[in-house]
């Protein structure tokens, strides 16, 4: 499986901030906010990923993540000329995909539980052998503002909408969706929403229209963040604070993640450390280097 992430988009929910800076690069606490969705990708073992990204931001990503080598990686970068919407990343993503899996991650989405790597781990097996695609559902006081998800009695699902009007529940599909290859090809066939953008939903509209969508309910336990708006991209940000200082342990740091994972070495730890030493950040990779 390879994972997509996407980092373009206007950002306007977040302006005058995203003006001149995008988003993905502001700060959730102690690092930028796309080391979150990326070390996700990196706990699920995955090692290949391409960014989706805007004309005028690709050599700033380039110069955070380069080509990926440094955390034992192997990063790309894709331009979207405009933001034409969630799906026309997979369009975009398809030579990149190849034949492959897709594990799709919104790069302003951030995640926080005890089971979250497990879980997702399932959905990207579940995926790997049986195909079809697997999203995750959340509850939400503000359903409006997200792709909608509705069960029956039975807890099938029933309907899935983008943004709407009269929501018909509260739970929301959140920013990580696991897709078999037939996603690129759906994607393609997607027609502009009301609102004029190529909709992921409608993809996933598709996948359950042909029996094959599987929605999980991330229950209690589980943080979820759509850092795009002010106070969402404040809770974030506390929340991760808040997380880090009680339990001494970084969420989302990717060097750690690579090291963990057994894809760089503790001197190449040390290296990567060292223009950090000055940080809480640094110290914390240098601690994680010594340890025996
Ligand atoms: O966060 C979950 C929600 O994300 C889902 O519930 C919705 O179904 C889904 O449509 C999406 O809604 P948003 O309105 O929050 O999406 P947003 O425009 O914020 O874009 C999500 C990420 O994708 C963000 O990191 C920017 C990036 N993006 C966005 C667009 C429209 C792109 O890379 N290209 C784009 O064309």
């Amino acid at each position: 499986m390879k994972a997509v992430i996407l980092a373009g988009g206007s950002g306007t929910r977040l302006y005058p901030v995203t003006i001149s800076v995008n988003k993905h690069f502001l700060p959730i606490y102690n690092k930028p906010m796309i080391y979150y969705p990326l070390s996700l990708v990196m706990l699920l073992g995955i090692k290949e990923v391409l960014f989706i990204v805007n004309p005028s931001d690709i050599e700033s990503f380039k110069k955070l993540f380069g080509n990926g080598s440094h955390l034992g990686m192997n990063i790309k970068y894709t331009i979207q000329e405009k933001p034409n919407g969630l799906a026309e990343g997979l369009v975009l993503a398809e030579d990149f995909i190849g034949n492959d899996n897709i594990c799709y991650m919104l790069g302003d989405n951030i995640f926080y539980g005890h089971d979250l790597v497990r879980i997702m781990k399932d959905a990207k097996k579940e995926i790997e052998t049986g195909g079809g695609a697997y999203v995750f559902g959340y509850y939400v006081k503000d359903p409006e503002r997200f792709g909608i998800v509705e069960f029956d009695e039975e807890g099938n699902v029933k309907s899935i909408e983008e943004k709407p009007k009269n929501p018909k529940s509260n739970y929301a599909v959140v920013g990580m969706y696991f897709y078999d290859n037939r996603a690129v090809e759906i994607a393609k066939n997607v027609r502009p929403s009301e609102r004029g953008e190529l909709e992921i939903t409608s993809v996933n509209e598709k996948y359950l229209k042909d029996g094959k969508l599987k929605v999980k309910l991330l229950g209690r336990g589980f943080a979820w963040f759509d850092a795009g708006t002010h106070d969402s991209f404040l809770e974030a940000g506390e929340f991760v604070a808040t997380i880090e200082k009680k339990t001494g342990l970084m969420v989302g740091c990717i060097e750690e993640i690579a090291f963990n994972n057994g894809w760089i070495t503790k001197e190449e730890l040390i290296k990567l450390a060292e223009p950090l030493r000055k940080t809480e950040y640094g110290k914390y990779l240098m601690e994680l280097a010594k340890k025996p």
